[in-house]
């Protein structure tokens, strides 16, 4: 795979980067996007469908077993080499904010540091009414866990639709793209916001936007490079093109 030299030019000249990674990103260590339709006991159920406060409010323990089960089919999942290759462009970038819409934790397990997780995290628990988190709760209840200090139900700490997102977070990641030189959007189909707002900020702030996706998205007609692919190809693919033209340090 070759890329454009005036676009190897400009991120061998840059300092900082800002990155937003969606499913697409955990596709190739065998978790399902978003947007494909599930399988077996769930195929019945859109997960837009599950995934908001009314659908919790309605039938919480479909809810807890959805995201129970997400939960143990995440156990397993190893991050792929185009996780490895962001670890590599943090370590390579003065500044570098890798801002995830996914929940699966698989940027930081690669060792990405500067993470900014604005749909939170699957693996989190915590109580729906308190905030409290928790570690320990009994996964064979035919209830919903309860919150040991207020009887509120379990939840995991994920942000469903209708709910804003972690409000530092988003600040950071607005303030990331709004600064960046290069901004990349990675796997995402880019229709939920605000997270797809961020490459409009980018560019509107003079930022070349780059975008590494399966399939062509409404984001593509406005980004200045489009690579059609998967990411844990294009990825490590690029970053091989950058570090054989100029093996010294940015
Ligand atoms: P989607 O499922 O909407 O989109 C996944 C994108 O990844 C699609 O555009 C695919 O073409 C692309 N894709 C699939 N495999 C790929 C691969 N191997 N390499 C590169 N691209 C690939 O997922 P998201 O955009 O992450 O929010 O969805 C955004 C948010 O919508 C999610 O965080 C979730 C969801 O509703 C909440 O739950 C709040």
């Amino acid at each position: 795979m070759t890329f454009p030299s005036e676009l190897i030019k400009i991120l061998k000249s840059s300092t900082r980067i800002a990155v937003l990674t969606g499913a697409g990103v955990s596709q190739e260590s065998g978790l399902k996007t978003f947007r494909d339709s599930q399988d077996g006991l769930w195929a019945k159920y859109k997960p837009t469908d599950l995934a908001s406060p009314e659908a919790f409010a309605r039938d919480p323990k479909l809810v807890w077993d959805w995201y129970a089960w997400r939960r143990e089919a995440i156990k397993g999942v190893r991050p792929n080499q185009g996780h490895y290759a962001l670890v590599e462009m943090e370590n390579k970038f003065l500044e570098f904010t890798l801002i995830t819409q996914n929940v699966d934790g698989l940027h930081r397990f690669a060792g990405s540091k500067n993470v900014l997780e604005l749909h939170g995290n699957i693996n989190l628990v915590r109580c729906s009414e308190c905030r409290t988190f928790t570690e320990e709760w009994d996964e064979e209840s035919e209830l919903v866990p309860q919150c040991k200090k207020c009887n509120g139900l379990l939840r995991p700490d994920v942000v469903w639709f209708g709910e804003s997102l972690p409000r530092a977070e988003l600040e950071s990641a607005v303030t990331a793209s709004r600064a960046c030189q290069v901004f990349f959007s990675i796997g995402t189909s880019g229709v939920v916001q605000p997270a797809a707002s961020l490459a409009h900020a980018a560019r509107n702030n003079g930022s070349i936007v780059v975008e590494i996706n399966a399939e062509p998205t409404p984001l593509t007609p406005k980004v200045d490079y489009f690579f059609q692919g998967k990411s844990g190809e294009i990825l490590p693919a690029l970053m091989k093109e950058i570090k054989t033209m100029d093996d010294r340090p940015f």
